[in-house]
């Protein structure tokens, strides 16, 4: 992003460019991993109705907030909150340390997709369907820390040569043809019917019935708020809120960008991605595995959608290869910017160029990853988190980063908006151009 600056300091040169950037930073992981297991694990519907209630009262006041922040003062997350207030300088200090955290896991996961695109590759795509196939993976430090490297070592290398205006050119092919294969799958999969060893049969829509459908029964305030923190820590990591990546991606918006329609075309691609890939995978494990596997946690898509594309033949080597390599790269994306974020927090921190701050970055990046992977094996734990997870390393940085620090600056947000420079701030902004 940061090559297209413009001596004024607005780099997209088009509505679309802003939006596919955008689009490209909140649409990874987060939409295809982490929202149908927490969608499962929280029973379904209850969880999806309050998220999309979540996404577009709170997603778009924080998106609209953090855009605007930018936007208006062309400064960047870091400098913003002390350049508008100096009491608020720690704000924007505090924003830094999400990237931070989001990184030491990121490319775990991204690892996780291009070993499996690797199996389907080699012909071996047969062996991931076993359920202990994705425990054994992990329980071998050196597999998952070379794939892990392997992913993160591309985003590196991408960040280092700041060549990612020819990753942007590659997305406007690959985000679509993404679209196309989940909604492909979902498609197929909603077909799927299986009969288990007890002579029960269960059915694709009976699964999307739980995944649709809010279940209120046996609902306590408890429960209700579990469901309502995870549904918002969701949020957040989806859209990439609240971790100052959209206030600097608000310097570079031109002023005759309309924001508001900007942030629903990013908050429908975002949440669309989101939706599809949950209405594939909680079918699919309820079909194959019944309700009681829905609370598998981090592993449920590794688990399910071998088993769906096991069914398909042949077509479904293929189809599992082209869906594994774009969910890599739409990871990829994503981890650029996570990784561009704290190239250029520490280019302004501590006044390094570009490559020192890469190179160091870098070096402490591959550490935190190493430590992290090693949290399924070496340093295995189990810890019970508040949200009723069991959590090894990866999860309890995850937790801490998504459900603590995240809410905990949105919050700061709201009041610094609300009653220190006020909400006009943020909508004259958006009126800007064509107002809401
Ligand atoms: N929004 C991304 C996802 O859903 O996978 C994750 C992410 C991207 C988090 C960029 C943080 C960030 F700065």
């Amino acid at each position: 992003m940061e090559q297209e600056e413009n001596q004024d300091g607005s780099g997209f040169k088009s509505n679309l460019g802003f939006i596919l950037a955008a689009a490209g930073s909140a649409v990874g992981v987060g939409n295809i991993w982490r929202f149908p297991y927490l969608a499962a694990k929280d029973g379904g519907g209850l969880f999806l109705l309050i998220y999309l209630l979540l996404v577009f009262i709170f997603g778009f006041v924080l998106l609209a907030s953090d855009l605007a922040l930018g936007r208006k003062t062309k400064k960047h997350a870091v400098e913003v909150f002390g350049f508008l207030n100096k009491k608020w300088n720690f704000l924007g200090k505090l924003t830094i340390l999400i990237p931070i955290l989001i990184i030491t896991y990121y490319p775990i996961v991204g690892g996780w997709f291009l070993k499996y695109s690797y199996d389907f590759l080699t012909g071996n795509g047969n062996q991931t369907i076993s359920n202990n196939f994705f425990t054994n993976f992990l329980s071998s430090p050196y597999r998952s820390i070379f794939w892990t490297l392997v992913f993160f070592m591309i985003t590196a290398c991408i960040t280092f040569f700041d060549v990612e205006s020819g990753v942007e050119r590659f997305s406007k092919i690959i985000m679509p043809g993404l679209l196309m294969i989940i909604l492909g799958i979902l498609f197929y999969s909603l077909g799927l019917k299986f009969t288990d060893k007890n002579n029960i049969t269960r059915t694709a829509w009976d699964g999307l019935k739980i995944y649709l459908l809010p279940d209120f029964s046996n609902l306590s305030l408890k429960r209700l708020l579990e469901i309502t923190l995870d549904a918002m820590s969701q949020l957040f990591f989806s859209l990439s809120v609240s971790m100052g990546i959209m206030i600097t991606y608000g310097a570079y918006v031109k002023k005759d960008i309309n924001l508001s329609k900007s942030i629903r075309q990013i908050e429908l691609f975002d949440t669309g991605a989101a939706l599809i890939s949950g209405a594939i995978i909680i079918p699919a494990v309820y079909v194959f595995l019944g309700k009681d596997a829905m609370s598998q946690g981090p592993s449920l898509m590794f688990i399910s959608l071998p088993k769906i594309f096991n069914t398909m033949g042949f077509a479904g080597q293929i189809i599992a290869v082209l869906f594994f390599l774009m969910v890599a790269f739409a990871a990829l994306t994503s981890c650029i910017s996570i990784t561009e974020t704290i190239i250029a927090n520490f280019m302004r921190i501590f006044k390094w160029s570009r490559k020192k701050a890469s190179v160091i970055s870098s070096i402490f990046i591959t550490f935190g990853l190493v430590i992290v992977c090693l949290g399924y094996n070496l340093f295995y734990f189990e810890l019970k988190l508040p949200n009723g997870n069991t959590a090894q390393l990866l999860d309890l940085v995850d937790y801490v980063s998504n459900n603590f620090l995240m809410p905990m600056i949105s919050f700061l947000t709201c009041i610094f908006v609300g009653w220190v420079i006020k909400p006009d701030f943020v909508i004259k902004e958006m009126e800007e151009n064509n107002g809401f």
